[in-house]
């Protein structure tokens, strides 16, 4: 990977915090100051919310048929539009999501306590139980442990992650695919996989749609397509089945890598720290006690849980560069003129590490997210969900899952080193998310949840 990049970067121009250099044949501004982001993702952020065509992402999504790659088009806002509604089903203010969360944390725990005092490594785990969530939320399945179907979804999910992961050239010299290769062909197969299954559950879907409330994200954009059986009204108007699908396609590939690898990082960061855990604990045990679990109605009473997971997200971004933005008109970043076309890279790990905004930004240190008043406070620098136009549409269901599962899991169980074993390595490997290196845990019950459940 290393020697590629060499090869590949001509930096051309350096203004401070900002360079361009070619990736490729593609001119690429890079952003690495809080200011320039801010102008790239928020002041100016409809000259920048254009997306690149690659020839992955195209196949991925059946040439921009999702939101995340995309162009910036009044398709698109629309196809969000309606995305960002369905969303707000599972949202604040309805249990739902806290209840498909909790089936699955109910299984994760006991899964996660069946190795007695054992070491082991929980991000199968982890990933199985966020993927069960997805499913649900898309299309009203829940698995058991071992269900062949949970499993198929996350072997094409593991199969497009690892070949996009390393097809990084063949997006940068699009000519490429001319050329046989396995990943590409690997991706296609784990695409026509994923492709066959959604389609079955579209095609069930439309089965049954009935009037009412839409029970999940599939209903909610059936109900929402113009033409759909049951459409109200206009507002989908050029939304196609295809949109539909690759919309739920995208909740998984948007929506489980990331959120797992958060969660894992998190845990990382808590082996490291047990004095960090032991506060969280705490505050778990002062204000939801040990005879219930710990719901969204305590999200208030938990600030210093919030700042655990905003600390995480800030040290160890898994979005690092966010998604590559392009101008869509001639445009400027800190009074440098950016012609239309140019791609943009902003760079969150720089601006979650950079020492003007943050004391001491490589230490993990929950606190810098509380003012002095012990209340919570966010600087406009932290920004691990992007911001503006192309901002992530997932950002408060992520939260709301991150929520659940960290206090859910800290509430039931202990996480320690195995003994002997040193602290986890934090220093991260770029997949499509910067992952942590693999780590054991060695698992131990709190007080009244031996069983993993109550
Ligand atoms: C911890 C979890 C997550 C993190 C850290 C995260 C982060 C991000 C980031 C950094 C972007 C790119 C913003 C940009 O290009 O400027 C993004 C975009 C996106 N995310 Fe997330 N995300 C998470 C979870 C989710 C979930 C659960 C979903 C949906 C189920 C989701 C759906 C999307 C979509 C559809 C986009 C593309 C938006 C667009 O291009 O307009 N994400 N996310
Ligand atoms: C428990 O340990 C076994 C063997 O070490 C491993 O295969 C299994 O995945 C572990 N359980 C979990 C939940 O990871
Ligand atoms: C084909 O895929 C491999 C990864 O399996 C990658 O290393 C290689 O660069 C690709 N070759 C071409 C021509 O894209
Ligand atoms: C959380 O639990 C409390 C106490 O059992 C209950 O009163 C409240 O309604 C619950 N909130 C949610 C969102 O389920």
């Amino acid at each position: 990977k290393i020697k590629f990049v060499c090869l590949c970067l001509l930096i051309i121009n350096v203004y401070g915090s900002l360079f361009g250099l070619f990736l490729g044949p593609h001119y690429t501004v890079v952003v690495n100051s809080h200011q320039h982001a801010k102008e790239v993702l928020l002041q100016r952020g409809r000259d920048f919310a254009g997306r690149p065509s690659m020839v992955t992402t195209e196949l991925l999504t059946r040439g921009g048929k999702d939101i995340a790659f995309s162009d910036y088009s009044p398709l698109w806002k629309l196809h969000r539009r309606l995305v960002h509604n369905s969303f707000t089903l599972f949202g604040e203010g309805t249990s739902r999501l806290q209840d498909v969360v909790f089936s699955a944390v109910d299984s994760l725990c006991s899964e996660l306590m069946s190795n007695g005092s054992r070491g082991f490594d929980p991000s199968a785990a982890v990933t199985r139980a966020v993927t069960n969530v997805v499913c649900t939320l898309v299309f009203s399945s829940t698995y058991r442990h071992g269900d062949a179907e949970l499993q198929e979804v996350i072997s094409y999910n593991n199969g497009i992650v690892e070949t996009i992961a390393r097809g990084g050239l063949v997006d940068i010299y699009p000519w490429m695919k001319v050329f046989p290769n396995s990943s590409l062909r690997k991706l296609k197969e784990c695409i026509a996989v994923r492709d066959r299954l959604l389609t079955r559950k579209l095609e069930e879907h439309k089965a049954s749609l009935a009037e009412g409330d839409p029970s999940d994200l599939l209903d909610a954009l059936l109900k929402g397509k113009k033409g759909g059986p049951k459409s109200h009204g206009l507002e989908g108007e050029g939304i196609t089945d295809d949109h539909v699908l690759m919309t739920a396609a995208e909740a998984f590939g948007a929506g489980v890598e990331t959120t797992s690898t958060t969660l894992l990082w998190i845990l990382a960061y808590l082996l490291h720290h047990p004095e960090v855990q032991q506060r969280v604990q705490k505050e778990l045990d002062e204000n939801v006690g040990a005879d219930r679990a710990a719901n969204l109605s305590d999200r208030g009473h938990l600030p210093y849980l919030d700042c655990v997971i905003n600390e995480g997200m800030r040290i160890r971004p898994v979005s690092p560069v966010l998604i590559p933005h392009t101008a869509m008109t001639d445009s400027s970043i800190g009074g440098h003129a950016v012609r239309r076309g140019t791609r943009v890279l902003v760079n969150m790990w720089s601006i979650h590490h950079d020492p003007q905004n943050w004391e001491k930004p490589d230490l993990f240190q929950p606190e810098r997210f509380l003012d002095d008043q012990g209340n919570r406070a966010t600087p406009s620098c932290f920004m691990p969900f992007g911001a503006g136009p192309r901002v992530c549409v997932g950002e408060s269901l992520a939260r709301l899952e991150l929520f659940l599962f960290l206090s859910s899991l800290l509430q039931r169980m202990s996480f320690r080193l195995p003994e002997g074993a040193p602290p986890p390595n934090l220093q991260g490997r770029l997949g499509v998310v910067l992952q942590p290196m693999p780590y054991e845990v060695v698992v131990i019950p709190r007080p009244g949840w031996e069983g993993g459940a109550r």
